[in-house]
């Protein structure tokens, strides 16, 4: 029995691991946050490209945290203390504690919203709709409103660290094994609702039919950070359920199994969307962050069975964002628990806490509070300030360093031996080795150049 290694806690088996990894991955990445990437960078195209950076470049990523974690069995910061004792690595452990608390703290924003939500549609509020306004004015209040926008916050949050509080095995995993069939399920069942109504062909040939001539830098640069934030790489989220993962398990199939996951239900969530967006005269794909809110109760309203289907689809979409959730609380948490002996409930209690404070500017940026609505100079609301910051330069600038880490500090060869290639083809090691070490260090670099000039130029 390889369980309980260093009683910090352990996977029951391999598929509860595949299960809580993928329950990590999927989350408002995929189903809020695709649909609206690749409803506003031209469909198809953005599509295909994003397909292949999620092998060329989340595949090896996802293999490299993975092995950094199972291998030292800890957190990031103790990772990277344990690899290479008495060095700078540390600090980049140290980035992804602080990335998993600032992400969770508006990840948790948004998440809410999606709560809210659910009681909106089931309670009928979005049923024979006069006109679009009635939606965009009750998803306005939600959001502006700071008592249901904090309350809502608060009450994700407390969801996300009661679970965590049950520990790996008690929480998250069997969490995630009644969780995530639940979840495919419904988006079966939406995708089969969204592709028989009448005018699907439409909206099915905007996300099939790519039209290179829509592809510019920025679908590129998009099409990555989509990949990393889907994926759930670049801070040790990865790392820190790869460490609870029993020895004997392969991290390759493991790994190709949540990435086959998640892109499954972002691909899925896509076939949900946009042929039922493209049947209602006057909506665009190009909607931005509010597609869903703003745009799929209206198109709920118009299908039979609008309050059951619109109903099913925020408690799954709640569902997917609080497994993912809870892996952005379990790296500060285990980073609490190993290195400064906290228990798992003060380390609970305080990295959850110190997220939902962080989150509170980020709940009231949206109509309650108008600065933080709209930062001075900047202009953007501090919600969507801390995205780019974390979202797209930390989580970019942290894959990025543990690409160079693990292919050129830590070494290809002392990795693959944790990895285990199950067929042990030279050819897939040999393949992997030059991805990590060649491919996403520079390919990365790429997109963070372009997300900082950005930022720069404005
Ligand atoms: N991948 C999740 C989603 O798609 C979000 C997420 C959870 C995440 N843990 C993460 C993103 C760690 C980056 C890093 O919604």
């Amino acid at each position: 029995m390889s369980s309980l290694v260093s009683g910090r806690g352990n996977w029951g088996s391999r598929i509860g691991f595949i299960l809580a990894a993928a329950g990590s991955a999927i989350g408002l990445g995929n189903i809020w946050r695709f649909p609206t990437t690749v409803g506003r960078s031209g469909g198809a195209a953005f599509v295909l490209i994003y397909t292949g950076f999620v092998l060329l470049l989340g595949l090896p990523v996802m293999l490299a945290e993975l092995a950094v974690g199972r291998r030292t069995e800890k957190n990031p910061v103790g990772a990277f203390k344990a690899l290479v004792p008495h060095t700078a690595w540390k600090y980049l452990g140290g980035l992804g504690v602080v990335t998993g608390v600032a992400i969770l703290s508006y990840y948790s924003v948004i998440a809410g919203w999606t709560v809210g939500y659910i009681v909106k549609i089931a309670a009928g509020e979005f049923t024979n709709l006069a006109s679009h306004n009635v939606v965009a004015d009750a998803f306005t209040e939600l959001i502006a409103n700071p008592t249901s926008a904090l309350g809502l916050h608060a009450l994700f949050m407390a969801l996300t660290m009661l679970v965590v509080l049950g520990g790996v095995r008690g929480g998250i995993e069997r969490w995630s094994k009644i969780l995530m069939p639940i979840l495919l399920g419904i988006l079966l069942l939406l995708v089969f609702r969204s592709v028989t109504l009448p005018g699907a062909d439409v909206g099915l040939r905007f996300y099939l039919q790519p039209d290179f001539s829509k592809v510019t830098e920025a679908t590129f640069v998009s099409a990555l950070g989509q990949a990393f934030f889907s994926l759930s790489l670049g801070m040790g989220a990865m790392m820190t359920y790869g460490s609870y993962l029993a020895k004997e398990s392969d991290l390759f199939t493991c790994g190709v199994w949540v990435l086959v996951a998640d892109t499954a239900i972002a691909i899925l969530a896509g076939f949900a969307i946009f042929p039922a967006l493209f049947t209602i005269p006057g909506l665009e794909p190009t909607e931005g962050p509010g597609l869903i809110f703003l745009v799929l109760p209206n198109i709920f309203d118009k299908i039979p069975g609008g309050i059951f289907f619109g109903t099913g689809f925020f408690v799954l979409l709640g569902i997917a964002a609080l497994t993912s959730a809870i892996s952005l609380l379990e790296v500060p948490v285990a980073y609490f628990i190993d290195e400064r002996g906290w228990t798992r409930r003060k380390a609970v209690v305080v990295a959850g806490l110190l997220a939902f404070l962080l989150g509170v500017p980020s709940a009231l940026g949206n109509g309650a509070v108008g600065w933080l609505s709209a930062i001075p100079v900047i202009g953007k609301s501090f919600l969507d300030v801390m995205d780019t910051l974390f979202s797209n330069v930390a989580l970019s600038f942290g894959a990025l360093l543990l690409s160079i880490f693990v292919g050129w500090k830590w070494g290809v060869a002392d990795a693959l031996k944790e990895i285990r290639f199950r067929r042990a083809t030279s050819f897939a090691e040999k393949s992997w080795g030059f991805l990590i070490r060649y491919v996403c260090p520079v390919a990365i670099a790429i997109v963070l150049a372009n997300v900082i000039r950005d930022l720069l130029v404005g």
